[in-house]
This record gives C-alpha cells, structure tokens and sequence, in this order.
C-alpha cells in the first residue's frame, strides 16, 4: 500500500522503518526539515536500538523522506504520528494535530479514495475533531473526496519501538465502516501473519501471534490513554509500597516479587524507584484527568499517582539531605538524565526533577549519561552543572551519587574498589535499585536503596 507518515519522531519514524520493511510504499513527512535531511542521510534523529540499520536497509522505494505534504498526495492511507505535548494546565496540546490535518486537507484529491489514521495520543473526540477540520477545510466541495477515518493508537515502548512494532501485542483500530477495517488489516497482515523475516538484529520470538482489537474511535482513544493510566498507577502502587517498606524494614525487591507471582498481578511494572517519566506516562495522566474534568468528573486515583510520583523524587533528595544535613554546596554525581535506558529522550525524566531541586537547595551538580549530553532546556538556569563525558571523570569530584537511570554502563562500575578510589564519596542513593537487584553490595561509600533496607 502507500503510505503517508506525518511525523519522523519515536512512533511515526519508527512506524514508518516497520511500515516500509515488510513492503509497504512509505514516505514520511515532517515539517522539521533538520529531521528529514537527517534521515535522507540515512542518520537517525532519535537514538533507538537498530533504527539506523534498518534506515540503510530499506530501498527509496519504500522509505522515501519529505517535507512537501504535496508528497503524500498519492498515498491511500495517511497517518498522523505528530506530538501531542501536555499544556502548563495539563490538556493535550493540539495544536500539531489540528495543523497537521489541515495541511492533509489541502493536498488531497478529489475521487481518490484516502483513509486519515491517527496514532498520536489523542484526548476523547480528537479523531471526530479531525475529520471535522478535513470537512470544513473542504467545505461544500467535501462531498466529491473518498476520505475515511481510524483511529489506530500506538502502545510501542522507547528503547524496544522496533521490536515492539514488529512485535505488538495488540493492534487497536477504531473505525465505523468495513472499508476502514479491511484497509487496516491490509497494512498491517504481514505483521499479523508472521509472513515478513524479521530483521536480523531484532530479537525473533518464534510463532509470535498480535491481536488486531477491532473499536469504535471513541474507545481506542480511551483504551490509549487508560493503558498509560494504568502502569502508571501499578508503578506509584508499588512506590506508596516501599515507602511504607523503608519504615517497616521490609525489602520491596521481595514485595514486588512476592505479590507479583499471583498471576492477576503479574510482576511487570513493580519495579520501586524515583518513579515514572518520559514523552508519554506524565502528559497522558494530566491529559486523562482534564478530559475527565471536562464532564465535571475527577480521577483521584490518577492524581494520587501523579502524587505519588512527584514524592519519590523528593524521596531521593531527602536521602541526600538525612545523611549530609546540608545541600547547599554539596557535589552530588547525578548517573543518567534520560527517562530510561535505551533512550535520548528527557521529557520529564526523573533526573531533570531531582537536578532542579538540588540547583535550586545550592548543590553543585555534576551529571552523566551515556546517550545524553545536555539538559540545557529543561532545567533552571545555572552554571551549578557541568555535563561530565566520561563517568570517571565525575566519580572523583562528588561527595554523593544519585542514580537516575538504569542504564547497565553503571552497574559494571567498579563499587566495591570505590571507596579506596573515591574517599569523598560518602553516599550513593540508588533510584532504581540496580545495584543491589544485581548483587552488588559495600559497605562504604554508604548505599540506600528505594524501599529496601539501607545498607543491604
Ligand atoms: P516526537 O516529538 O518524537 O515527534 C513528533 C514529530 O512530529 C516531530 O518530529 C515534529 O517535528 C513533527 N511534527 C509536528 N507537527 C507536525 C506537522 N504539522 N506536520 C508534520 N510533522 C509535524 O513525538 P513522539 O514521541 O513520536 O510521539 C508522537 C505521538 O505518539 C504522541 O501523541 C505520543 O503521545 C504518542 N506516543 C508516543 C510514544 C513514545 O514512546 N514516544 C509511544 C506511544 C504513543
Ligand atoms: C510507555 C508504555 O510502556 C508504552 O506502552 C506506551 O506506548 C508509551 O509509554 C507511550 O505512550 O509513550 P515508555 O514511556 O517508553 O512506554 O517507557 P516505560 O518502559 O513504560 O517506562 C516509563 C517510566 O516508568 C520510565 O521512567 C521507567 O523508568 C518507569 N518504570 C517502569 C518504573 O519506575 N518502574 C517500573 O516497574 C517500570
């Protein structure tokens, strides 16, 4: 099929390489013209595992770069991947969707049949809002286009987007006609059917099945946003859990396992720490609870969760703050500023909220991470921070380490020789657990971990 892309970030490049690979005609569209000459170079604006491999992989013919909406005139179905970033009030900015459907409308032909799919998180109605903005855009003239709609949310993860495109667990469609519905099986069969070779440097899982979860429009919004609604609850649940786990001497790695063994539970997204972040867990969380309000509804178990979170960052701090008194001009070594390993992506991560707190007590902040060179941006302006290239080269100036992401570079650090190398290097409070979840255990410097027994 041809396909149009809008959009060359996380989801929409990443649909798009998945998209072109199993033989779909593809071009993907951004209105950011850096981006496209990037990927024409066959250079990845975003770091995700294999996605440059696969960008060499795949002929023009079926991945092809633009900035012209004119290009996807031809396509049959065009998806809108563009970022829907939340507001300083916490609605969904729209502001990219509503552009990007006006730019369709103006480029369509009139008699060729077109489906417009939207995959960006989109709050309640947003799918029948874009059709609104097609038909209004066309006026009187509307009636002389073939334009379906569907609404096709996307659940991929950073650091895993090609596998878990390649690998979905289910595909969600919202779609009101039979045309729509067969359109979509259409573009994403290989993928159902298992018919495409899975690229060498994706890990295969043999006879794999996705589920193709056929909706309405309505309830796939819905479904996108309660999915991160609701591992984002799992995750605060378990961190209310630690807390009550530090003051009891009970250790949350076991907790976590213990209640997670019963299948109804499951053991994934227990895992204590510093708390969720990211482009998508924070802004789809504040976007639900404004939906809600909008039908004088409140969500108290998702803002509890909001809640939640925003304390375990403190958590980590007050750590700092019980073991040394005081933070003003404290050095403390901050390991990892993505939101996760296996990303560049810092949209309120974890590490830029424990930096802003530490800059704004007066500590001196050196932070490292091995993708990510800088937070410039989104943290408060001071020249209290200096981005360190090399970890070895911060672990001698700091009096304590935080770290923020898991990223496995840390836990192959020498720790037990630490304390001989590094005599200032009092404390290191580990936010995700990492150390001692691999065994890594010392005595000094001092080690506190989130809901386990310091020390251990
Ligand atoms: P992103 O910020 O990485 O990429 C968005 C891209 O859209 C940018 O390159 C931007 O230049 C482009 N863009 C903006 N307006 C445009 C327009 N009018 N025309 C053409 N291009 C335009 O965003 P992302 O992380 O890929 O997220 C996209 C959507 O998918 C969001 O709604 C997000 O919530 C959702 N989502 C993201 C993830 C994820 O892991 N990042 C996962 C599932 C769903
Ligand atoms: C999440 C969802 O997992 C995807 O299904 C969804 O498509 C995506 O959001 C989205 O809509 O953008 P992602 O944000 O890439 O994916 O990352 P996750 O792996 O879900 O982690 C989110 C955050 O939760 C990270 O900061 C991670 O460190 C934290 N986390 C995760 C925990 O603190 N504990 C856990 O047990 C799991």
């Amino acid at each position: 099929m041809k396909v149009g892309v809008i959009g060359a970030g996380y989801v929409g490049l990443t649909t798009a390489v998945a998209l072109g690979y199993i033989g779909h005609e593809v071009t993907v569209l951004d209105i950011n013209p850096d981006r496209i000459a990037s990927l024409k170079k066959g250079v990845s604006p975003i770091h995700e595992e294999g996605m440059e491999d696969m960008l060499s992989g795949i002929s023009e013919q079926n991945l092809s770069f633009s900035v012209n909406y004119t290009d996807l005139t031809d396509s049959e179905l065009i998806i809108i991947a563009v970022g829907t970033p939340a507001m300083p009030d916490g609605k969904a900015n729209m502001a990219y969707l509503e552009g990007a459907a006006v730019s369709i409308a103006e480029i369509l032909k009139p008699g060729q049949p077109y489906i417009i799919v939207v995959k960006s998180t989109v709050p309640i109605g947003s799918n029948q809002r874009v059709e609104h903005i097609i038909r209004r855009h066309l006026g009187q003239k509307y009636n002389q286009y073939q334009i379906d709609y569907a609404s096709n949310p996307e659940f991929l993860r950073e650091g895993f987007a090609l596998f878990d495109t390649f690998f979905p667990e289910r595909i969600v469609i919202g779609c009101n006609d039979e045309h729509t519905k067969v359109a979509m099986n259409e573009l994403y069969a290989p993928i159902v059917q298992r018919s495409f070779k899975v690229p060498e440097f994706i890990k295969n899982i043999p006879d794999y099945t996705s589920k193709v979860f056929l909706t309405d429009r309505t309830s796939a919004e819905l479904i996108k946003y309660s999915a991160n609604a609701f591992l984002s609850v799992k995750i605060s649940f378990i961190n209310e859990i630690a807390r009550l786990a530090e003051y009891t001497g009970a250790d949350i790695i076991s907790v976590s396992q213990g209640i997670g063994s019963d299948s109804r539970i499951g053991t994934k997204f227990l895992e204590a720490g510093i708390g969720w972040g990211g482009s998508c867990f924070p802004k789809d969380t504040s976007a639900l609870i404004s939906i809600a309000r909008e039908y004088d509804l409140n969500m108290p178990l998702i803002e509890a969760a909001i809640n939640i979170n925003s304390q375990m960052r403190k958590l980590a701090v007050s750590k700092l703050q019980s073991h040394f008194k005081v933070l003003r001009g404290l050095k403390v070594g901050i390991l990892g500023l993505s939101f996760k390993p296996g990303t560049d992506d810092v949209r309120d991560a974890p590490a830029i909220d424990i930096i802003n707190i530490l800059l704004n007590y007066g500590s001196l902040v050196y932070a490292h991470d091995p993708i990510v060179k800088g937070v410039g941006k989104h943290i408060i302006d001071s020249n209290d921070i200096e981005y360190m290239a090399e970890v070895e080269d911060l672990l001698p100036l700091v009096d304590a380490l935080v770290i923020t992401t898991d990223w496995p570079m840390y836990k192959q650090l020498n720790w037990q020789g630490f304390a001989e190398k590094y005599p200032d290097l009092k404390l290191v409070v580990d936010g995700r657990n990492m150390l001692v979840k691999n065994g890594i255990r010392f005595e000094t410097p001092e080690y506190a971990g989130i809901g386990i027994i310091d020390g251990q």
